[in-house]
């Protein structure tokens, strides 16, 4: 008997020290679990307060916390969110049931691009940047999300996180940016073309004021060697009885007013131009030049018409002596443009019905301007007669820009020009 009450005894220690045991043993789990409760409501809180949307699924996608930056985000309560799965969470961001970030971290990377604009696979996660339509009460938004897996003690994944953030101030930053560094690079691109412009015009002056002065030396030197050659002529003329001179001597005299004029040309293109404005009867200085132009070419059958649909007392603020100076050129040119010495020429005053400005059209049926010349006509000395110098139509530019008027030419070859000079009336205060 005492040897089983032994036994008993012994036992009845034996299940005290285990029960003694499992009491130490439940201690540490009730402690362990208080610290894992105590974890989880520290995660919990850090997760509530980050500045950042943030939310948590579990290993069956179910969510688990959803923050207070995410309620505000997206306008639903985490007692709507927490616990709901099948993707229930992307609604508030898409409206519709889809994928979001947090489900495509083990997704290959192409398919993860077709639903991102930009996406970047990290050590740690993914990271992507996307344009969210349903946000903010349906403005919508750019954000950028980064999601990452959360692993327990055994590096088992119990769960994804996902956090969001609105990036659309930066993205229109960016945008003002892009669009100031491009209107920056048109705006320097124009200054470029126009320095180019200026500079190229800057050249171009040179080398015609060089060209201006050799003229105007030439010019010069001629024509008293020319006024000699005209005098002795003369004088030969009188003094011989000899008729077969008479027209040897008509033919020197002939070609000493041709030289004449390419010499005023010459150094009307040289001289340096200010124009005396005055107020000048236009159509009194026309009718002048046409008559002096038809007296210079009187063997050639030139129709001229002259039309007017402006008052005959228009008179506009301009330099006279400029003026005749344009009309002769113009209108030699169109009498040269004849090559059988006949044809039509109509010269048209128009103003009616424009305060500001006169045009006055040169309009001849000659033999045209080929299209490749049209842009070379103002460039001094191109010409394309054997006589010419080149210089009539860039003095007209030079008056013309003087004047602040424009010239312009139309033409087709074979069938005539047009040009057209349009003339401000009054002469603008600067
Ligand atoms: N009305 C016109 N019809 C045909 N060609 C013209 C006319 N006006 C000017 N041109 C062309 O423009 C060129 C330049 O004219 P211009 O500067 O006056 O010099 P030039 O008369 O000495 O040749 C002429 O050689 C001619 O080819
Ligand atoms: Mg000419």
């Amino acid at each position: 008997m005492s040897k089983k009450i032994k036994r008993l005894r012994n036992f009845n220690a034996q299940l005290r020290s285990v029960n003694e045991k499992l009491k130490t043993e439940i201690l540490h789990r009730q402690e362990a679990e208080d610290n894992l409760k105590a974890a989880y409501h520290r995660l919990s809180d850090i997760i509530e307060f980050l500045p950042d949307a943030t939310f948590v699924i579990d290993k069956d996608k179910k969510v688990i916390a959803w923050n207070k930056a995410i309620e505000e985000m997206t306008g639903v309560k985490k007692e709507e969110m927490i616990g709901k799965g099948d993707y229930a969470y992307s609604v508030p961001f898409y409206g519709k049931l889809r994928p979001l970030l947090l489900d495509l971290l083990t997704v290959p990377q192409e398919e993860i691009e077709a639903q991102y604009s930009y996406v970047k696979r990290e050590k740690d996660g993914l990271y992507a940047e996307v344009f969210v339509p349903r946000i903010y009460g349906g403005k919508g938004a750019f954000v950028w999300a980064k999601a990452a897996p959360l692993f327990d003690n055994y590096g088992q994944i119990m769960g994804v996180v996902e956090s969001i953030r609105d990036i659309t101030d930066r993205k229109e930053a960016e945008a003002i940016l892009r669009q100031d560094k491009e209107s920056f690079e048109a705006m320097n691109k124009i200054k470029t073309e126009q320095l180019l412009l200026v500079q190229k015009e800057l050249t171009d002056a040179k080398h015609l004021s060089e060209i201006g002065s050799l003229a105007a030396t030439v010019a010069h030197e001629l024509r008293n060697p020319l006024a000699a050659i005209r005098t002795a002529a003369y004088n030969i003329g009188k003094k011989s009885r000899n008729s077969c001179l008479v027209s040897h001597l008509n033919n020197i005299e002939k070609k000493v007013i041709e030289c004449d004029q390419t010499i005023n040309n010459l150094l009307s293109y040289s001289r340096v131009k200010v124009s005396r404005f005055e107020e000048v009867k236009i159509h009194a200085i026309l009718k002048e030049c046409i008559t002096s132009a038809q007296d210079r070419y009187y063997k050639w059958k030139v129709r001229v018409i002259k039309k007017c649909n402006c008052a005959k007392s228009d008179n506009i603020y301009a330099d006279p002596f400029q003026m005749r100076e344009l009309f002769n050129n113009l209108l030699n040119n169109a009498f040269e443009s004849f090559p059988e010495k006949k044809g039509k020429l109509v010269i048209q005053v128009d103003g009616l019905g424009n305060p500001d400005s006169i045009v006055i059209s040169f309009i001849d049926n000659g033999m045209g301007i080929n299209p490749n010349d049209l842009e070379k006509l103002s460039h001094p000395f191109f010409t394309t007669k054997s006589k010419g110098t080149g210089l009539g139509l860039t003095i007209c530019r030079q008056l013309v820009n003087l004047h602040e008027g424009s010239m312009n030419f139309k033409s087709e070859i074979g069938r005539g020009t047009e040009v057209k000079v349009t003339l401000p009336r009054e002469r603008k205060l600067k």
